[in-house]
């Protein structure tokens, strides 16, 4: 098959067969179809979409470009995937706590994509942890410990590996088809028995409308049930970001907070929801597994079976401290309305949380922390955020961002 024919088909609105998509991503994962190819398909798609066959025929091709987990009997296998938002680090309480309520949980996650984060990146600012496991390690981990954290690898998912990284820095992650199908391969790769989608719709997230999120949903779902799998989708609103803090380290802090029983009210109910969702035991009894220490002391040993070394977490804040942490004093006084969660994740993104091309690294100390809330008080001059930065140019543009976002009634 001719690749540039299969790109021009596209970009004037035709339709793929499964083959000719087959042949696309297996070239691709295979290094015969080039970089610049995938993007031009990619941006095609992006604004001519896919129908429903087309889209479950590329999540099955990306499902089959690699391994695939295999579970003994027993114990249900379930996971959680979002659709990216700003400050989202559930994965981090979630994962050990699922783990906690007598079920397996084989996650396998992505990196800072577009202007949100990504749960690899904020893992892998614990010194040590690896999220490149082997898929025999991974499923060694999950027989002793029942949750394991990963990320695609050249085996696992390699397809979605590839895609993903090329889509981050070419403008064509926000596309119904291109996200369904980068989610569920990896979902379905993990042969799950139950998933919950957290489906965020706002300025922060890559669905800008409550529709458009419904939209998205279906089409997972969709996929879902074709292939045997009970998908759950919760509608959850990104305007403002989740909890106080955004950023690689910072972010991972805020989520040890959460598994010690505490952190901001909007992270651990979004925690307990999508739990909920998925696990044999109430909300009650999840809510004591993370009052208790139980889901903290999961998640020390996850950090330890994949390298880190949990006696460090306590000190991430001075592993990764940033040279400028400051305050940004408020302009008026009066009730917060609003903190646009896009113009967050723009400041962090450039203050070097994310990435702007495929091959770069992230610095794990810089973003923000104390942001303040919705339907806070504050007065003029009261801090609105710390901003941890690396040059000074970078908190002033991180700066007039903040003020850019904050809405403040009198
Ligand atoms: N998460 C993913 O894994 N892929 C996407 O495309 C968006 C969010």
């Amino acid at each position: 098959m001719h690749i540039p024919t299969l790109i021009s088909r596209k970009r004037d609105g035709g339709e793929l067969s499964a083959d000719e998509i087959r042949h696309l991503i297996d070239g691709y994962v295979r290094g015969e179809v080039a970089d610049y190819q995938m993007s031009a398909w990619a941006m095609a798609v992006f604004f001519r979409g896919m129908n429903p066959v087309e889209t479950a025929a590329l999540t099955q091709a990306m499902r089959e470009s690699g391994d695939r987990f295999e579970h003994p009997a027993g114990l249900p296998v379930v996971d959680k995937h979002s659709t990216g938002g700003i400050g989202d680090k559930v994965s981090l309480p979630l994962a050990p706590l699922l783990a906690c309520a007598g079920t397996r949980v084989p996650m396998v996650s992505g990196r800072g994509l577009g202007i949100t984060g990504g749960t690899l990146d904020k893992l892998e600012s614990m010194p040590g942890f690896r999220t490149g496991l082997t898929l025999d390690e991974a499923q060694r981990q999950l027989a002793t410990l029942g949750v394991v954290m990963m990320g695609q690898t050249d085996r696992f998912c390699p397809a979605d590996r590839k895609l993903y990284a090329l889509r981050d820095v070419t403008g064509t992650v926000p596309s119904i088809p291109l996200i369904t199908a980068s989610i569920m391969s990896k979902k379905l790769a993990e042969s799950l028995d139950r998933l919950v989608l957290d489906v965020k719709f706002g300025s922060g997230a890559f669905m800008k409308t409550e529709a458009d999120a419904r939209i998205l949903a279906d089409a997972m779902i969709a996929v879902g049930a074709e292939m045997n799998v009970e998908v759950k989708a919760l509608l959850n609103p990104m305007a403002e970001p989740l909890g106080r803090a955004v950023g690689n380290a910072l972010e991972v802090i805020e989520s040890l907070a959460c598994l010690e029983g505490g952190g901001p009210s909007d992270l651990r109910d979004l925690v307990l929801d999508l739990a909920e969702a998925i696990a044999p035991i109430s909300r009650e009894e999840l809510a004591q597994l993370l009052d208790n220490g139980s889901a903290r002391a999961k998640f020390d040993d996850l950090v330890a079976a994949q390298g880190g070394d949990p006696a460090t977490l306590p000190r991430l804040a001075e592993i990764h401290l940033a040279p400028i942490i400051r305050e940004v004093p408020a302009p008026d006084t009066g009730t917060v309305v609003g903190l646009d969660a896009g113009f967050i994740g723009q400041a962090a993104l450039q203050l070097g949380a994310g990435r702007t091309r495929a091959e770069d690294g992230v610095d794990f100390a810089v973003g923000f922390d104390q942001l303040v809330k919705t339907g806070e008080r504050l007065h003029q001059g009261d801090p609105v955020c710390r901003i941890h930065a690396r040059h000074p140019s970078d908190f002033d543009m991180a700066e007039a961002l903040v003020l850019q976002a904050l809405r403040i009634a009198p």
